[in-house]
This record gives C-alpha cells, sequence and structure tokens, in this order.
C-alpha cells in the first residue's frame, strides 16, 4: 500500500466512524538500519534509511467538551487508548498507548495547550520487527500535534521529544536513531548520524541498479527487554575502564591494552562498538561511492561482529545472512547483516535491483526449509520522514 492509499484507506474509516472527515492527517515511517548497530548510546554514528511503512493518524478536535484523546487502532481488536488531559498524564494500559500518551506529556510539558481529539491509527510498519514501530507511532503522533496544535517544533527536539516518551513511558532507554530517523529521512537519502553532536549528513543513494530487501524472520525472542539496558551497562563500564567519556573515544589498539583489566564479556562489547563505529563511517562513504561490494563486505563484518562479540543476534537471523551469503555476489548479494536491536525482527540485505525477485524467492525458500518459518520479506527505496498531509484549518488550542 502506498502512502497516499493508506492515508485516504484512514481519512475514509474515520468518516464511516465519527460521521465526518478528519480535520487532519499525519504520517511517520518506520526505518531500516543499513549499518551502525547498538552505536548511539555509545555516541558513534548510525546509517539508516526512513522506509515506505508509515504510521498514519486520522484526527479531528472531539465535539464534547471532554478533554479526552481518544485514539483507536483501525486493526481489529485492538484496544482503545483513552488519555485524560485533566489529570497527569501516567503510563497505563493498553500498553501500546503509553507511546502516544509519552508524546503527549512531552506537548504539555512544552507549555501545549491541547483538547479533546478523535484519532484513527493505521500502522504498515511490521510491529517488534525491528523497523521502529513504536518510533514511527510516536513521531506520527507528535506531528499530529504540531497540526493540531498550529506549532511546528524544531526536528531535533521532536526526536527527541519521542526518545524522552519512549524512555519514561515504554521503559525502553533506546538511544536516538529510530527517531531521528523517523523525522528527518528523506527520499533517496541514507541519514548519517552523529549520535554525539548530532549532525546529521545525508548520504545519496538512488543508484537503480541495486535495492535493499528487508527480510522479516517473523520472531521475536523475550530477550529484548533485559538484554539491551545490560548491552548500554556494559558499554559504559568498558568506557569507565578506559579512562573516557563513551566508547566513541576509544580506538582497538587502547582497548587491545586494557584486555587484562576487563571481562572477557566487557572487551567483547566494546569491540564490537568501536568497530562498527568505523565501519559505518566506511560504509557511509562506500555509498557515496556506489562502492556496493564494500559496503556489502562491511554489512557482513557488521554481522559477524553483532553475532559474536554483541551476541545480540539468533539462530533465525544467522540462517538469513547464511543464506544471503551463500547466494553471494554471482547472485546478486552484495551483503546482509541483522538490522535494529536484535533478537529476531529483520535482516536488511544490500542486492542487484534485477536479481531482487530471485534473490527473495531463495531466501524465502531456503529459510523454510531451514526453520519452518515463513519470512516475510520486502524492498523500500529510501523515504522521506515524517510529515502532516492534511492540514485543514480549524481549531487551534494554543
Ligand atoms: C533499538 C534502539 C535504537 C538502537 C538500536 C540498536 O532499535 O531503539 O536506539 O540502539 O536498537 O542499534
Amino acid at each position: 500500500m502506498t502512502l497516499n492509499e493508506l492515508a485516504s484507506h484512514v481519512s475514509a474509516e474515520f468518516k464511516k466512524i465519527h460521521g465526518r472527515p478528519p480535520r487532519w492527517l499525519a504520517a511517520a515511517p518506520g526505518r531500516v538500519n543499513v549499518i551502525g548497530e547498538h552505536t548511539d548510546y555509545n555516541d558513534g554514528f548510525v546509517l539508516p534509511m526512513a522506509i515506505e511503512r508509515y504510521a498514519v493518524m486520522a484526527a479531528d478536535g472531539a465535539p464534547d467538551d471532554k478533554k479526552l484523546i481518544r485514539i483507536r487502532d483501525a486493526a481489529p481488536g485492538v484496544e482503545p487508548v483513552t488519555i485524560d488531559l485533566s489529570a497527569p498524564i501516567r503510563p497505563g494500559a493498553p500498553k501500546w498507548g503509553n507511546y502516544p500518551r509519552g508524546v503527549v506529556a512531552g506537548f504539555l510539558a512544552r507549555g501545549a495547550r491541547l483538547g479533546g481529539l478523535d484519532v484513527l491509527l493505521q500502522s504498515t510498519v511490521p510491529l517488534g520487527g525491528g523497523l521502529s514501530s513504536s518510533a514511527a507511532l510516536e513521531v506520527c503522533a507528535a506531528t499530529l500535534l504540531e497540526a493540531a496544535t498550529g506549532h511546528p517544533i524544531d526536528p531535533v527536539e521532536k526526536a527527541l521529544l519521542c526518545q524522552k516518551a519512549e524512555h519514561e513511558f515504554a521503559g525502553m532507554p533506546c538511544g536516538i536513531m529510530d527517531q531521528f530517523i523517523s523525522v528527518m529521512g528523506r527520499e533517496n537519502r541514507l541519514l548519517l548520524l552523529d549520535c554525539r553532536s548530532r549532525k546529521t549528513d545525508l548520504v545519496p543513494m538512488n543508484d537503480p541498479s541495486v535495492a535493499i530487501l528487508i527480510v522479516n524472520t517473523n520472531v521475536k525472542h523475550e530477550l529484548t527487554g533485559s538484554e539491551y539496558p545490560m548491552r548500554r551497562k556494559q558499554c559504559e563500564a568498558a568506557a569507565k575502564i578506559l579512562g573516557v567519556p563513551s566508547l566513541r573515544d576509544a580506538t582497538a589498539e587502547a582497548l587491545e591494552r586494557a584486555r587484562g583489566k576487563m571481562d572477557d564479556v566487557v572487551f567483547r562489547r566494546a569491540r564490537h562498538v568501536i568497530g562498527e563505529i568505523e565501519r559505518t563511517v566506511h560504509a557511509a562513504e562506500g555509498v557515496r561511492a556506489s562502492n556496493w561490494p564494500t559496503v556489502g563486505l562491511l554489512m557482513y563484518a557488521s554481522h559477524r561482529s553483532l553475532r559474536d562479540d554483541y551476541e545480540v543476534s539468533c539462530a533465525e537471523l544467522d540462517a538469513v545472512v547464511e543464506i544471503a551469503e551463500s547466494i553471494g555476489p554471482r547472485g546478486g548479494v552484495f551483503g546482509c547483516r541483522m538490522t535494529g536491536g536484535g533478537f529476531g525482527g529483520c535482516a536488511v540485505a544490500l542486492v542487484k535491483s534485477e536479481a531482487a525477485g530471485a534473490i527473495s524467492k531463495t531466501i524465502a525458500g531456503e529459510y523454510k526449509r531451514k526453520t519452518g518459518i515463513e519470512a516475510t520479506i520486502f524492498n523500500s527505496r529510501p523515504a522521506p520522514g515524517a510529515r502532516i498531509l492534511q492540514n485543514q484549518t480549524g481549531r487551534v488550542w494554543r
């Protein structure tokens, strides 16, 4: 479904439910990270792109005077969310409501005056697939509130507001990558983001001879909750032993010299991060030069490091990468790696466009044979970031 189709669909559904058309429509994309994994919270570099999968919200001011934001999901069987603006906003049930709750709380903390809203949500970002479905939801909610208040927020502040929502309302101590790319994605561009300075560099990726394939393993291992914060702590421990503010400031040589001072797990975590930051910078140069074989090799190296040193891969992700590697450059695959936090979710592959169909078939078939699971595979060009799709002047609260 294209964004236009999705938006028309949500708009029509809103009208069916509420008997009037929506006043505002906002969209925010999911993302795939090409390289630079578990580097964002180490002040390093990441190289994601927004994908053609979106969270879309249609909304209008609530006709009653109650200060309630009511959000329904267009998917059947999802419990709706009600946010009561007359009481302090706190995390609660249903859980998915914590993303928009956190965003609303962020707007109120900035002094925004909000009134009641009827909202309908539909998202084509696969849930829990490592493609930032939660960031898409947060950034979509923030974009909708920008429209409804008539007050745009600076993009960096907007991304940080959404990250804060995830920290404080969803309890996930994520880095800044997902929210930044959902806000700042550009068509046919990857985003090289320096997570320390927050400087962004748009790297053109418009060579029609290559395509990005996203392979959803359709598994999610329930480790993520505890493992992610643990990785952050291990990285901080390594930086402390090395006497640097973060692993961004460490070198492979300094780490090697300090090997005896840290336990093996902490050493390997740091080795991944230091190597991955370097790979990400090189990969961005490779993309600029359309040097796809080099970018592909860096992606494989990233996967190995995530699997062996950072230990965030899983058998299903490893299977996809092995299959891709066995197809190899002759079959049109330049590189492949797990993407996102890990423990399931998606792998990303860089392939020759002309071979993409055949590669998808081979990966799906072999993956099913090895694991018994159906993968979901799709391709995406780098997509534009969040935006307001419809903004009829109406009630403005602020
Ligand atoms: C999750 C987090 C991001 C980032 C990745 C790993 O997606 O939300 O901030 O840390 O994991 O690269």
